[in-house]
Order: C-alpha cells, then sequence, then structure tokens
C-alpha cells in the first residue's frame, strides 16, 4: 500500500485502492454486501486465518496465499479501498477504517494507553474527545493533562512535566485545527518536545493528530512529525452529511494494533458506508476549493462587520504571531470552518440563529451545506463552562461549516440575520 506513485492527492482521491479488474471490469466499485466468505477448501480456509492472524504468506502446500477475505468484522473490500485511498491521501503505509470519528479516536486511546500511563491533550478539543479524555481514560487509570495554546513551547513543557509527574507519558492526543475554535497546535514542536521524553523516560510518547477540520488536502500531520493522524470521515471525506465513518493513518505496525482491537470491538466501517465514502472522496478536492473560497469571503464579510467581536478564520491569523508561522508551515490552507462572536451572548446568538433558513442550524461541519451552531449550548454543552471559557468558547460565539452554496447568499443572510441582533 506505500507505493502511491507520483499522482496529485486530487488524481488519488479518484480511483486510489481499486482494480476494474477485481470486479468484472465495472468502472465503480461495487458493494460487497455479504457477513461472510466461502473458502474452495479447508486448506484455503486455514491460511487464510494464517495470514490474517500470522502475516503468512506462503499456503501450507506450497503457493503464496491469494487476497482473500474472513469475516466482515475481521475485513471486507470496500473497507480494504478506502483504507488503501485513505493511507494514499495520508501518506501513510497504512490506514484503518471504523464507523465513526469517535471510533476511531477512542480505538487508538484503548489500543496505546495502560493504567499508570498519562496523556496530554490539546485544547480546546472536539467535545466527545474531551469527554473520552476527561471522563474515560482516567475512570481506567489513565491521567489526563490539557495544553491550551499548543503553538507555544513552555506551555507544552509545562503540561508534559505535569503530566509525567503522574506517569510514563504515553501520548499527546492533539487537534488541530482545533473544534470550535480552530486554534492550531505546532505539531513539530510537540515531535521535539516528545523526542526528548523519550529519552528520558525510554520510550517515546507516541503522536496523534485529529485532522478533521482540515482534512488530508490541506494537512499532513505525519510530515510534521506525529505518528498518527485521525479524521472524523463524517465530515469534509464524506461531504454530505450523510455518513458516519472515521479514520486512523500510520505506520503499518501502529496501524495493525489498531485494526487488531478493531476487530474485538466491531467498531469497523461497514460496506455500504465504505463504498458511499469511495465515492465521496473522489470529489473531495473540487469541494475542498469551493468551500475555501466560500469561507474565505464568508470569514471576510463578518470579520468587518460591527456586530461581530471576533473571527476564528484561519486565514487571518497575524503576520508575526506564533500561531501564523505554524500555519503558513503546516497548512496549506484555512479550511471552512471557523467559529465567531457576536457583541452581546446567548441572546444575541440565538436572535441571528433563528433568523436563518439557507444555514441549516445544526451540529457537524464539513458538508455540502452550510451549517451554523451555538457551540456552547449544543456541541460543547457538556463540556463545564470553566473548561469552555478557557479555550475560547463564550456565550456569544458560533461555529460555522461554510459548503458549496453561492457566497453571496449565505453573506446576505448573515447580513439579514445580524440585523435582527
Ligand atoms: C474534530 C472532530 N473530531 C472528531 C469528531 C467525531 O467524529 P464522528 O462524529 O464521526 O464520531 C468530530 C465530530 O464533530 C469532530 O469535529
Amino acid at each position: 500500500m506505500t507505493n502511491h506513485g507520483d499522482l496529485h492527492p486530487d488524481s488519488i482521491a479518484v480511483g486510489h485502492g481499486y482494480d476494474p479488474a477485481d470486479a468484472w471490469g465495472a468502472a465503480k466499485p461495487p458493494i460487497v454486501l455479504t457477513s461472510t466468505y466461502v473458502y474452495r477448501s479447508a486448506q484455503a480456509a486455514k491460511d487464510f486465518h494464517r495470514a490474517f492472524f500470522d502475516g503468512a504468506v506462503e499456503g501450507e502446500q506450497g503457493g503464496a496465499i491469494p487476497d482473500g477475505f474472513i469475516y466482515s468484522r475481521l475485513g471486507h473490500p470496500n473497507l480494504t479501498m478506502v483504507e488503501a485511498r485513505m493511507a494514499a491521501l495520508d501518506r501513510a503505509q497504512d490506514s484503518a477504517g471504523f464507523n465513526s470519528g469517535m471510533a476511531a479516536i477512542s480505538t487508538v486511546g484503548w489500543a496505546l494507553a495502560r493504567p499508570g500511563d498519562s496523556v496530554v491533550y490539546s485544547r480546546p478539543i472536539y467535545s466527545g474527545s474531551d469527554n473520552f479524555v476527561n471522563t474515560v481514560l482516567p475512570n481506567f487509570g489513565v491521567q489526563i493533562e490539557g495544553v491550551i495554546d499548543a503553538c507555544n513551547e513552555g506551555a507544552i513543557r509545562t503540561a508534559a512535566e505535569a503530566a509525567l509527574a503522574k506517569g510514563p507519558l504515553r501520548l499527546f492526543m492533539l487537534e488541530s485545527p482545533a473544534n470550535p475554535t480552530a486554534a492550531i497546535v505546532d505539531i513539530a514542536l510537540v515531535r521535539r518536545i516528545a523526542d526528548e521524553i523519550g529519552v528520558r523516560q525510554g520510550h517515546r510518547p507516541l503522536i496523534s493528530v485529529d485532522n478533521t477540520f482540515l482534512g488530508p488536502l490541506l494537512q499532513n500531520p505525519l510530515e510534521h512529525g506525529a505518528d498518527l493522524t485521525i479524521t472524523s470521515l463524517t465530515k469534509y471525506c464524506g461531504g454530505h452529511s450523510d455518513l458516519l465513518a472515521g479514520s486512523v493513518s500510520g505506520a503499518a505496525d501502529l496501524i495493525g494494533k489498531l485494526k487488531s482491537l478493531r476487530m474485538i470491538l466491531g467498531n469497523h466501517m461497514e460496506p455500504f458506508t465504505a463504498w458511499l465514502m469511495l465515492r465521496s472522496i473522489e470529489s473531495l478536492a473540487v469541494r475542498t476549493q469551493r468551500a475555501c473560497s466560500n469561507a474565505l469571503a464568508v470569514a471576510s464579510f463578518l470579520r468587518d462587520h460591527p456586530k461581530v467581536s471576533k473571527v476564528t478564520f484561519l486565514g487571518f491569523l497575524a503576520a508575526g504571531s506564533a500561531a501564523r508561522a505554524v500555519y503558513d508551515r503546516q497548512c496549506a490552507g484555512a479550511g471552512s470552518t471557523f467559529s465567531f462572536t457576536v457583541k452581546g451572548g446567548e441572546a444575541e446568538a440565538f436572535r441571528l440563529l433563528d433568523q436563518l433558513k439557507l444555514l441549516k442550524l445544526a451540529v457537524s461541519l464539513g458538508g455540502s451545506e452550510t451549517l451554523i451552531c451555538h457551540s456552547a449550548t449544543t456541541t460543547h454543552y457538556n463540556i463545564p463552562r470553566e473548561r469552555r471559557e478557557a479555550s475560547g468558547i463564550t456565550d456569544g460565539s458560533m461555529r460555522l461549516s461554510v459548503g458549496l452554496e453561492h457566497p453571496d447568499d449565505l453573506i446576505a443572510e448573515l447580513s439579514r440575520g445580524l440585523d435582527a441582533v
């Protein structure tokens, strides 16, 4: 799966991972809806199991063991195709597909952290991930430390030392840009610190980066020192708000650990979702371009509006700031999800939201339609106020995921909404 040739990501996105010769020459992949697979013989069945569990490549009676499947929870053709494509896009050795972004994130935590270990996470972080690290992991004896400004070396070191005081530091769980504020993490800096800690404690903490906000075409965490890049494929890769899926890409040995655990947890991506995903990823490049240009137009309108006090669009990061330097080095574009804050608080934000029709009032992001929500009372509702506000999520702030509509229509509706504030 490692040879991706010289193709551009746009081209990889269209067909990588599927060979029509494998399916009667069909130009597009079929959906393989079966839970189990039939073997030619008992020996063939044994060889498939030897290949799956022991990595055997040769049959006991000679000859190479052909590619094949055993049972869909262990793997199936549509999943293999998605994994090949995501690995190629993430420029990784391998990828594992899951039935949601949270399945991917929690499996990373379960597979890598052990009771007594500590984990450092960046703040803010998607609320499901926040709950996972703050409530689920501690219940299993894993100690947690958060870091708010993860472009700041001192802040990362302080969090890492606090974590080390609690137990061996196993993992940096990062999300960049962060949901909902689009705060960014300096991945290369975290890697440098992780390398130093590795020398001190005898094993280097691994680094996972949730890349959902930018996706594989606008940011490649692995190239900046991360070990694992996690994507909620529900968002931009799925792109139409009609499925739930997730992926993790990285070195084959690490991804192998995740796949082994996935087999036990049963949280793999199922065939129809995988098929939809293959179809969606084909248009990721053009959708990304349009969403990004729309987002720039909408963010510029909001920045100049007198009733708006703050816009966290990455393209507006101040020249000369640490975050700007990281953004320029790490990201190939600003994406199309960001937050903005109206002057006032919850009441003013609600007045705006209740005016909107073209912009849909809903959680989630990355769909073809523009979605907007009030983070403090929806996506981040179950994060304690203190933790929310320390991370920049205030009563006046809303998260906007700009879609593919005409930008003038989006701006006209936001303008009318802001008139009502
Ligand atoms: C940054 C980020 N990561 C992970 C997730 C979880 O993904 P899923 O809803 O596919 O489980 C979300 C969902 O909103 C998200 O925004």
